[in-house]
C-alpha cells in the first residue's frame, strides 16, 4: 500500500538530528503478536491480563503467573521482527541522536537490531529474583514450581513492570530526557492508555517537538499530533524511510 508521507515532514526529518520514538504493541502486531489488550486464547481466556500482570496476582499464585509468561515466551518463539521494526533500525542509523523507547516486552526491537532501546516495561525474555533483584536469562526446571534464585534462594519473577509497579528509574529518566530534547517525537502503535509512557509525547510537544503519530485508529494524542499517519506501522515506517533517506526501508 502506497502511503503518502507529507512533504514537509520529509523535509523536516531530513534535517533533524534528535528524534525519539515511543512504540507500543501495535508495532509488534504485524509480527503476529496480539496487542496487549487483544483477547487471549486457550486456558488463559478466563483471565484478564490485568489479573495476571500484577504483584498481587503473583503473590496469590506465583506458578499461575510464571506459567502465563512461559506461555507468552512460547508464543513469541516463532515470531520475527516485521518491516516496521527494521525501519526503526534504519532510522537509528540515519539520525545522529535517535532514542527508541518501547512499552513492548517482546524483545523484537532488540532482535531486529536496534541498539539504543529504553525498555520501559521490561523484557519478557529476562527474569529477576524477587528478593535480591539478580537478573538471569536461564533458570532451573519450572514444571512443578517457580524456580528460585541461585544467589539467595528467592523466588524468580519475570523482569516486566506489572500494573501498580514503578517503571525502571534509569530508563524512565532517559526517556523523559529524550522526549524533552528531541526535534521530532514519534508515537507508534500505542493506545496511549498507560502512564507514564503516555505522557512522553505531551512532554515533547510542550518543548516544541514535532509530533508524529502512526496508528490504525485515533488515540487521545491524535488531536495534538502535527502529523497523524493513519495505517499500519509495518507499511508506513518503511515508506517513510524510503521517502526521507531513499534507502529500502530496512525491508
Ligand atoms: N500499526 C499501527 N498501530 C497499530 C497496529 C498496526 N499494525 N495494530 C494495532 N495498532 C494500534 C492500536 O490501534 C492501538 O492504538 O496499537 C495500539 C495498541 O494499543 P494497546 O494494545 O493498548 O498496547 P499499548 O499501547 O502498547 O499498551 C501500553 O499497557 O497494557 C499495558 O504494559 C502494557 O505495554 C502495554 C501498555
Amino acid at each position: 500500500m502506497k502511503m503518502d508521507i507529507p512533504a514537509d515532514l520529509i523535509r523536516f526529518l531530513q534535517r533533524s538530528t534528535r528524534v525519539a520514538a515511543l512504540t507500543g504493541a501495535g508495532v509488534s502486531q504485524e509480527s503476529g503478536l496480539r496487542t496487549f489488550r487483544d483477547s487471549q486464547d486457550g486456558i488463559w481466556k478466563q483471565y484478564r491480563p490485568e489479573d495476571l500482570a500484577s504483584p498481587e496476582a503473583f503473590a496469590r499464585d506465583p506458578k499461575l503467573v510464571w506459567d502465563w509468561y512461559a506461555w507468552r515466551r512460547e508464543a513469541i518463539k516463532g515470531v520475527r521482527p516485521n518491516p516496521g521494526h527494521h525501519a526503526l533500525v534504519e532510522i537509528e542509523k540515519k539520525i545522529p541522536e535517535f532514542t527508541l523507547i518501547t512499552q513492548n516486552v517482546d524483545g523484537l526491537h532488540r532482535m531486529a537490531g536496534s541498539a539504543k532501546i529504553l525498555e520501559l516495561h521490561g523484557n519478557i525474555q529476562r527474569v529477576r529474583c524477587s528478593e535480591c533483584g539478580t537478573f538471569t536469562e536461564t533458570w532451573g526446571d519450572d514444571t512443578e514450581s517457580v524456580p528460585c534464585c541461585e544467589s539467595c534462594g528467592g523466588i524468580l519473577r519475570p523482569d516486566v513492570v506489572w500494573f501498580g509497579e514503578n517503571l525502571p528509574r534509569a530508563e524512565l529518566e532517559a526517556a523523559i530526557q529524550a522526549a524533552r530534547n528531541c526535534d521530532v517525537f514519534f508515537s507508534i502503535g500505542t493506545s496511549g492508555a498507560v502512564q507514564p509512557a503516555a505522557s512522553l509525547a505531551f512532554a515533547a510537544h510542550n518543548k516544541g517537538a514535532v509530533l508524529v503519530e502512526i496508528n490504525l485508529d485515533p488515540t487521545p494524542l491524535t488531536p495534538k499530533a502535527d502529523f497523524f499517519l493513519h495505517g499500519k506501522s509495518g507499511e508506513i515506517l518503511p515508506e517513510l524511510v524510503r521517502m526521507v533517506w531513499g534507502t529500502d526501508g530496512g525491508l
